[in-house]
């Protein structure tokens, strides 16, 4: 839409030379409307966790193309065993110390545990990230009951990462960390929710641990750009926890994960393979993949 207003509005003057890309120069900030034309074009793109400023700086440089402060933050760096602890404050310092030093990415922070439980809130926090923080978007987890939030973050000039499939915040309810949408009912479900996102003005929809097949299914049905965590190769970007892909998580790793330290040996490489591989489509393969 943006696009249609500028293209109506502009008027080149004729001794103007205008040069127009798909791909962004590499300087330029990346924003809404360039993930939509990597959509557009058939051209994957990258999204990375980092919660302070020389990663965050590092993974920028790198060339990753979205920089997300997420809750797993009360993982990786908490050392909690959920993400249930983490709170507004601790999401605002970290997209702080992130924002200060990002000049291309779109920073997005994470929006945690009841942190948008109702309308109000949802403003009000959104407000503080973007404001104090310096957040670009925020994403937050949750299926047809966040709709009524994403459509007023979105009317007032918040972009929106939906979050579907699997949702760490409700593991409290779920019982554990498994893979979603594998049976009929649930499937069509998530499909409609993908759709109501979309029509609430969500920008991007990022699926976690869900069948491959699916996965490609709500992404050739939506026109917003969808990111995956074990969602498969055909989405239209994926996203992966920076000390999974350094290697450097406790606990178990996840199947969707790939240690690209381990075959670089230097972390500007890792993190540089990434976002090659990704945009090859050689990464996800199907052993970081659900059928
Ligand atoms: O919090 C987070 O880092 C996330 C990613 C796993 C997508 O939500």
């Amino acid at each position: 839409m943006p696009d249609q207003i500028g293209t109506a509005l502009f008027k080149p003057c004729p001794h103007i030379t205008v040069i127009m890309s798909a791909t962004p120069k590499a300087s330029s900030k990346v924003t809404v409307t360039t993930l939509h034309k990597f959509k557009q074009a058939g051209e994957k793109f990258t999204m990375l966790t980092a919660y302070d400023a020389s990663f965050a700086g590092l993974i920028d440089r790198a060339g990753v193309d979205i920089i997300l402060v997420g809750d797993s933050l009360g993982m990786v760096v908490q050392g909690h065993d959920t993400t249930i602890p983490v709170t507004v404050d601790h999401i605002l310092y970290h997209t702080q110390c992130v924002a200060r030093v990002v000049d291309r990415a779109m920073v997005i922070a994470d929006m945690p545990f009841m942190s948008f439980a109702d309308v109000p809130r949802a403003l009000d926090n959104a407000t503080r990230l973007m404001q104090a923080g310096g957040a670009r978007a925020v994403k937050l987890e949750g299926g047809g009951h966040v709709i009524p939030v994403v459509e007023a973050l979105a009317k007032h000039g918040i972009p929106v990462c939906a979050h579907l499939g699997l949702q760490p915040q409700y593991i409290n309810k779920i019982g554990s960390y498994r893979v979603q949408g594998r049976e009929r009912d649930a499937a069509r479900l998530m499909l409609e929710e993908a759709h109501a996102m979309q029509n609430a003005g969500a920008d991007m929809l990022l699926m976690e641990c869900i069948p491959a097949g699916l996965a490609k299914q709500i992404t050739e049905a939506v026109s917003i750009p969808t990111i995956g965590i074990g969602a498969g190769a055909a989405c239209d970007a994926q996203v992966l926890v920076l000390y999974d892909l350094l290697g450097i998580s406790h606990g178990r790793i996840p199947k969707f994960a790939k240690n690209y330290l381990s075959q670089t040996g230097n972390i500007e490489a890792a993190v540089k393979a990434y976002v090659a591989e990704v945009k090859s489509g050689q990464f996800p393969a199907a052993e970081h993949s659900f059928e």
